[in-house]
């Protein structure tokens, strides 16, 4: 059988601390594909306003700003700015505070979702993650993942991921901000986190990583086999149907 004529997207929503990172980076790893972390475009984005000093409200300025900037992914999950390695950076407490407020911006949203599709464009496959990735981005996905965890053990993940960094900081500030990014990251009107209905569904407060890992992966293999069976017929005059209540 030869490679599939398009882009393969593995699409992985949920919020911080659900685990998509450790898994989409594993699964991407596993297939051979690119690994899209779209929040990280998002914290580039933002390091680069902070940098600048970019008033969030000033549209021209918002605007001016963005088109400064050029976002490339690299090997193992790396980020550059502008040329510049910004990893570590964008994992700051001050582009944390505010990533959520940049990236609610829909100029922001537009200039981030066409970069991801012309990303995946020139890939054989990706596995991407991040807010969006299932209901804007990619809503043709092969297979949709949403992830989500207890506030609680996302908080305390979160915190061991800053001590591994040597960062010590307090369970129940990590657990404060966390909760006011979910509330702004699934309330904002532009592209707001909510599960796909066709996204499957994945607590993973007591999973250990690497079973959700292989649970991605038995559903993409799943999807694939169905892909590539007999399509099955289509039922008669479903999509004349179809035309007339659309165009009511
Ligand atoms: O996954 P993360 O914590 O690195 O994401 C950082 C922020 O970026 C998060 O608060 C919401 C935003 N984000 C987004 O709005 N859309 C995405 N597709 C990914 C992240």
């Amino acid at each position: 059988m030869g490679p599939p004529p398009r882009t393969e997207v593995v699409a992985i929503d949920g919020p911080s601390g659900a685990g998509k990172s450790t898994v989409a980076r594993e699964v991407a790893s596993r297939l051979g594909y690119v690994y899209l972390d779209t929040g990280a475009m998002y914290r580039a984005v933002t390091l680069h306003f902070v940098r600048r000093g970019v008033d969030l409200r000033d549209g021209p300025a918002v605007r001016r700003a963005l088109d400064e900037i050029e976002i490339d992914l690299e090997e193992e999950g790396r980020i550059s700015l502008n040329g510049e390695d910004v990893t570590r950076e964008i994992r700051s407490g001050k582009v944390t505070s505010r990533v959520s407020q940049a990236s609610a911006l829909p100029a922001v949203r537009r200039k981030m979702v066409a970069l991801q599709r012309a990303i995946a464009k020139r890939a054989r496959g990706v596995v991407a993650e991040g807010r969006d990735t299932t209901t804007v981005v990619f809503p043709e996905a092969s297979a949709k993942f949403y992830l989500d965890a207890s506030l609680s053990e996302r908080a305390r993940r979160r915190t061991s991921d800053f001590l591994a960094e040597g960062e010590a900081v307090a369970l129940d500030e990590v657990e404060e901000e966390m909760a006011v990014r979910d509330r702004s990251d699934s309330s904002r009107k532009t592209s707001p986190l909510r599960r796909a209905e066709d996204a499957i569904a994945i607590d993973t407060t007591e999973t250990p990583a690497w079973a959700v890992v292989q649970r991605v992966l038995d559903e993409v293999e799943r999807r694939r086999r169905t892909a590539t069976a007999a399509p099955r017929p289509v039922k008669r005059g479903s999509s004349s149907q179809g035309r007339s209540r659309k165009g009511r």
